[in-house]
């Protein structure tokens, strides 16, 4: 029996040490040892509980990568409610707060702490002996949404608090959980290439982002979190400036842009620099929040009903421009939806030049009653995406053009139908329409579908626009067609060994990312995931009527009538068949499937060896279903060496020296989910399964400010 005190004090240790280092280098932007030696003392860390797994602590660095699957987030009641603010956008409201305030407190004199108000989702921290136990959504103000297990993903975030002066030993910490933007700009991009709808905002981003029901897609998502207040049941520190101060020295991310001002010329100083100054940010922000800095006087000036009396936010206004319509064109998507996009005079706007807008579909355009060459306002408010929002009338130019819908398809010239109750008007022509038909091809090589190494969106739709590939069956005729694959420019021989291997490897990727890939309409991940699941073929599927599908949970009858008609059409048929001749998965395999998941996104793994319980191909699908990918060679970038059996020396050497974990299969097993994490989480509880996950090291930028 090994000695569990000795393997508890270096659990302990390091996970302290790993603590520490993640404080230095996100909040002190210090970077106390390289990237790898950070590395390795996680992968210490990882394999001590994998061995020890009972013995592993609840604040472990390792938990930050999430795997909690929680199908509906409990409920909190806070200990303190959660109250708004009241807003302004003008000056003299300033002015008249600060009258009020100065009315309030008799005379005494005052000072206010100026903060930027970031546009986030706002978000109740509890820390109870230095250990972060509970994160709650906001909600109703009373009651919120315990998503404590989204909120350790957050990397920024102390799981553990540093030892602080007068730390309070059961304290809230109240802040902004946030999206960066190059992050947002990152998901959107990725988002439009899966023909997703996109997110309109940093803040719709991140709030449903912490609506995830995996902690792992959270994880990938980047979130970062500001803190603006500590409570405690008594008042604790005597300012609110003071308990900025310990927010920062306990580990809490606080954002150094807020500063003291005695009177309120230098709060307007503050609101006037910012104004600007907010775009070169990598957040975004609406705002000025400006608080009464001495608690006692905050206790004094007290709340009216719903927000304090002490503090009052000041919102910059939307900002607009005005410009030149120059252009309408007209996108068509991967359903062969089309989009109105307008294309302007460049013009300057909140920190970037905008020269496209979009403009929804027909019925904004008659709205506005648009023409070429007007004048129009443009703004991006909360709005990432800039839209249209009016016409400088007055200024039209006597020859402005009323705008034309079209009736056909821009691309293929087909008529375009409008089904009842849709905003937007559609291309029929799935067959030949060819953005619809490229799209599609975008689609099946994405990350989430075949997720083809070697075979990105640029290359597939340029296959296509040389007329190589029309179809994802295409794809697998390649390999044979390398003769012409070398006559291409900028396609060497190296990158068309790594198509093939990338397409040969695409047929273990398993059926339900298969199903997805195939792009029927309204049939994302998780309906793919459910139908194949319940059919466990395709062939079951095929022959199934649009209410049997119905039928399943989650698949309503519109998603059934769709599936149902997609897989009537002899060319989808056939389609199939061609799939099914070279070998993609187009079955569920195995007897009892372990649950598809991204649980292993962004990990690369080799399997070397024999292995006791499976084959190597085996374990190269339960590593693909579950998001992650192999690879042929190992290079300091290789997330883990899997190692069975009579592996030889040389592989083992070369892992050693890039520090690359090797893990044994069942190691490789306590990664994956089981069924058990893919339960509800029982009501009150958020206990995450003790996962063995690499965290991404430091790598990112630490402060954003
Ligand atoms: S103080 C009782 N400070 O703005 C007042 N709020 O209505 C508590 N926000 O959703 C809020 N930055 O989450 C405060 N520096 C800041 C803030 C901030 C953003 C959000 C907050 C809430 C809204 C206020």
């Amino acid at each position: 029996m090994p000695d569990n005190s000795a393997i508890q004090s270096q659990l302990q240790a390091l996970a302290e040490r790993l603590h520490h280092l993640n404080h230095q280098y996100y909040q002190l932007d210090i970077s106390e040892v390289s990237d790898q030696e950070f590395d390795q003392l996680l992968a210490e860390l990882q394999a001590l509980e994998a061995a020890h797994p009972e013995l592993a602590l609840p604040n472990s660095p390792t938990r930050r990568v999430g795997g909690t699957i929680t199908k509906q987030f409990p409920t909190a009641v806070h200990r303190f409610p959660m109250l708004s603010l009241g807003n302004t956008y003008s000056e003299d409201d300033l002015r008249e707060f600060d009258e009020r305030v100065q009315k309030g407190l008799e005379g005494a004199p005052y000072a206010y702490v100026c903060e930027l108000k970031i546009d986030g989702v706002a978000m109740s921290l509890r820390y109870e002996h230095g250990q972060l136990t509970q994160g709650v959504t906001r909600g109703d103000g009373t009651r919120g949404d315990v998503v404590t297990a989204n909120v350790r993903t957050i990397k920024t975030l102390p799981l553990a608090l540093r030892p602080g002066p007068e730390q309070p030993d059961d304290f809230e910490v109240r802040g902004e959980v946030f999206m960066p933007l190059p992050v947002f700009d990152e998901l959107n991009a990725e988002r439009e290439q899966n023909g997703e709808a996109l997110l309109a905002n940093p803040r719709n981003a991140a709030s449903g982002t912490l609506k995830l029901q995996n902690s792992a897609q959270v994880a990938a998502r980047k979130l970062r979190f500001y803190a603006y207040s500590l409570l405690t049941p008594g008042r604790h520190f005597a300012s609110h400036s003071a308990a900025l101060e310990a927010l920062s020295q306990y580990g809490l991310p606080v954002s150094d842009t807020w500063r003291r001002a005695a009177t309120i010329e230098e709060v307007l100083e503050f609101v006037h620099y910012w104004a600007k100054k907010r775009f070169d940010l990598p957040v975004a922000t609406d705002g000025i929040v400006i608080k009464v800095d001495n608690l006692r006087q905050q206790d004094q000036l007290g709340y009216t009903a719903k927000s304090p009396r002490w503090a009052i936010a000041y919102k910059y206004p939307a900002e607009a421009a005005r410009t030149r319509l120059n252009d309408v064109l007209y996108n068509v998507g991967r359903t062969g939806a089309v989009t109105p996009v307008a294309v302007l005079t460049p013009v300057p706007l909140a920190g970037t030049v905008v020269k496209r807008a979009t403009l929804h579909n027909a019925n904004q355009i008659e709205l506005l009653d648009l023409r070429l060459g007007d004048l129009v306002y443009v703004e991006k408010g909360g709005e990432i995406i800039p839209k249209i929002t009016g016409v400088d009338l007055a200024a039209r130019p006597a020859d402005a053009v009323p705008i034309q819908y079209p009736t056909a398809c821009p691309a293929c010239g087909t008529p375009l139908l409008r089904p009842e109750g849709e905003a937007h008007f559609r291309c029929p022509n799935e067959r030949g329409c060819p953005p619809q038909l490229k799209a599609r091809l975008e689609h099946y090589v994405s990350r989430k579908a075949l997720n083809i190494d070697g075979l990105g969106a640029e290359t597939v739709g340029r296959f296509f626009e040389l007329g190589m590939v029309k179809t994802p069956a295409d794809i697998y005729d390649l390999p044979a067609r390398r003769p012409e694959l070398v006559t291409l420019e900028r396609l060497g021989e190296k990158s068309i060994d790594n198509l093939i291997a990338g397409i040969e490897a695409s047929k273990q990727v398993p059926f339900p990312r298969v199903l997805f890939g195939l792009g029927i309409r309204y049939v994302g991940e998780t309906v793919a995931q459910k139908l194949a699941a319940h059919y466990r073929s395709i062939d079951a599927l095929m022959a199934a009527t649009a209410e049997d599908m119905a039928a399943v949970p989650e698949v309503g009858g519109v998603i059934a009538v769709a599936a149902a008609h997609w897989f009537q059409q002899p060319e989808n048929r056939e389609l199939i068949e061609r799939l099914r001749q070279a070998g993609v998965q187009l079955e569920v395999t195995g007897e009892a499937p372990v649950p598809a998941s991204d649980r292993l996104a962004g990990l690369t793994f080799v399997i070397s060896g024999v292995f006791e319980h499976h084959s190597r191909e085996e374990l190269q699908q339960l590593i693909t279903s579950n998001g992650g990918k192999i690879t042929g060679s190992i290079s300091k970038k290789l997330s883990y060496l899997v190692a069975g059996d009579n592996m030889g020396p040389a592989k083992r050497e070369k892992a050693l020296g890039f520090k690359v974990p090797i893990i044994s299969e069942a190691e490789l097993m306590a990664l994956l989910p089981t069924a058990d994490t893919e339960a509800p989480a029982p009501a009150g509880t958020d206990e995450t399964p003790k996962l063995p996950l690499p965290v991404a090291g430091p790598g990112q930028q630490a402060s954003l400010f």
